[in-house]
């Protein structure tokens, strides 16, 4: 079993150049379907979910080659419109594919994306979109039908902001003739890189970032050569370590201005953060103090993302801290793990309670999604003694060797495959 070992108590001091962000990549590598030119895509991080997503649009008959951390997708050969169920299955952002297949094909089957660890991850508001826009789904023993005929242009309402939803529907839309405008869409970072990659394949869009988008349809898109944005929650998760054991990052190519509310929250534990363009400096102290309530909100509120990596520096601040999770209904799964390093964190529905100990200790621990993985080598990095990891290759769905970045900035973390008694 994939397992990552860390010995806590050394104090972090070094440097990261943060790779493209998986959340900006998994979205256009969809959108790179809605044209018959290549693609490239520079700085993608080697991730299991996107390695998933080219697997996908190679059986959807696309041809996608990776060169270091470029990529080229190649959608000539695109021939298919349903989605292959087991890959599907295997990752949620597959159903960011519904859009593009629509717009290339006017028609779709895609499976149901199973849910996962945080949540039943329903798709309700997906659909409702595409129905706005005149297609005909029907849900058919787990597999979705889509018949896009009566595709057209026009007002799209989500009764939520979610962003995978306003994502597929961005990409349902801009080869629609006509304008179609998006009310009470997300308003995350990543739509708006979605929005500029479009844009350079020659969509028309416009206001992302905001809640209402407008897109008037074009006739035709071309391939781009394209470096999506930095991944702000990588950035957001290295300097958790460094303040879990009061030390120090120096963090390049971050998306600083996506970063408010969590600079903020880590300032208000004592954090001191300089700014510049596109590089964030972080100096702990010795003991972080707690944060009196975060509560995780569609951006620009707390991403919901860094919402455990917090919890795990809560666990050992001085005072207690509360986190209110408003945005999936089951993102307190590590709470028995880091309880089991002897934190006091008790956890009533969406709300947890966490009394801040003086110290960890080291245990045996499991990763049970991707950014609470990444929670527990935040606290096994502060805490004294050894920390395994078991399951760690969860934690690889959203960091390119999260042991090699703690590495760098002077962690003693190594990754190991263990027998299983
Ligand atoms: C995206 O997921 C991200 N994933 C998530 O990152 C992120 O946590 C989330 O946005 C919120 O920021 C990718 O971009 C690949 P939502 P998505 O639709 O699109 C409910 C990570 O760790 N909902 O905004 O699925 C949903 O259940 C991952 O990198 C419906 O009810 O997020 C959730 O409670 C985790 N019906 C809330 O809305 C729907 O049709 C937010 O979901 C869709 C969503």
């Amino acid at each position: 079993m994939n397992a990552l070992r860390i010995r806590g108590g050394r104090r972090l001091d070094g440097e990261w150049n943060i790779h493209s962000a998986k959340n900006a990549v998994l979205p256009i590598m969809a959108a790179a379907i809605l044209t018959q030119d290549k693609t490239t895509l520079e700085r993608c991080p080697n991730l299991s979910d996107i390695r998933y997503m080219g697997d996908i649009l190679e059986t959807l008959g696309c041809r996608v080659k990776r060169s270091g951390d470029v990529m080229e997708i190649d959608p000539a050969g695109l021939c298919r419109y349903e989605m292959p169920d087991q890959l599907s299955k295997k990752i949620r952002s597959s159903i960011f594919l519904l859009g593009p297949i629509l717009s290339r094909f006017r028609k779709a089957a895609v499976t149901f994306p199973g849910g996962c660890e945080i949540g039943l991850r329903p798709i309700d508001l997906h659909l409702s979109g595409l129905r706005q826009l005149g297609v005909d789904v029907r849900e058919e023993g787990g597999l979705i039908l889509c018949d896009g005929q009566g595709m057209r242009a026009g007002n799209v309402h989500f009764d939520y902001p979610s962003v995978g939803a306003t994502e597929n529907v961005m990409m349902a839309a801009v080869l629609l003739r006509g304008r179609t405008t998006l009310h009470n869409a997300a308003r995350e970072p990543e739509i708006a890189d979605l929005q500029s990659f479009l844009c350079r394949m020659g969509a028309r869009v416009s206001g992302a970032g905001t809640h209402t988008i407008a897109i008037e349809g074009v006739n035709r898109l071309h391939g781009v050569h394209y470096q999506p944005m930095a991944d702000r929650i990588v950035a957001g998760t290295l300097m958790a370590a460094a303040a879990a054991t009061g030390g120090t990052a120096h963090l390049t190519n971050v998306p600083c201005g996506d970063l408010c509310a969590v600079f903020s929250k880590l300032r208000e534990m004592g954090c001191v953060i300089t700014e510049k363009e596109n590089e964030a400096i972080l100096h702990a102290p010795a003991r972080l103090n707690a944060f009196h309530q975060l509560q995780t909100q569609p951006h620009p509120g707390f991403p919901t993302d860094m919402q455990v990596q917090m919890l795990a520096l809560a666990a050992s601040a001085k005072g207690t801290s509360v986190i209110v999770e408003n945005v999936f209904e089951n993102r307190f799964t590590h709470a028995g793990d880091l309880n089991r390093m002897g934190a006091d964190v008790l956890v009533n529905g969406r709300t947890a309670v966490v009394k801040g100990v003086p110290k960890l200790c080291g245990a045996r621990v499991t990763a049970r999604d991707l950014r609470g993985g990444a929670a527990l080598a935040i606290a096994a990095l502060g805490a004294e003694g050894e920390t395994i990891i078991e399951h760690a290759q969860l934690i690889d769905r959203g960091y390119d060797h999260l042991e090699d970045m703690l590495c760098a900035l002077g962690a003693d973390a190594v990754r190991m495959e263990m027998n299983t008694q």
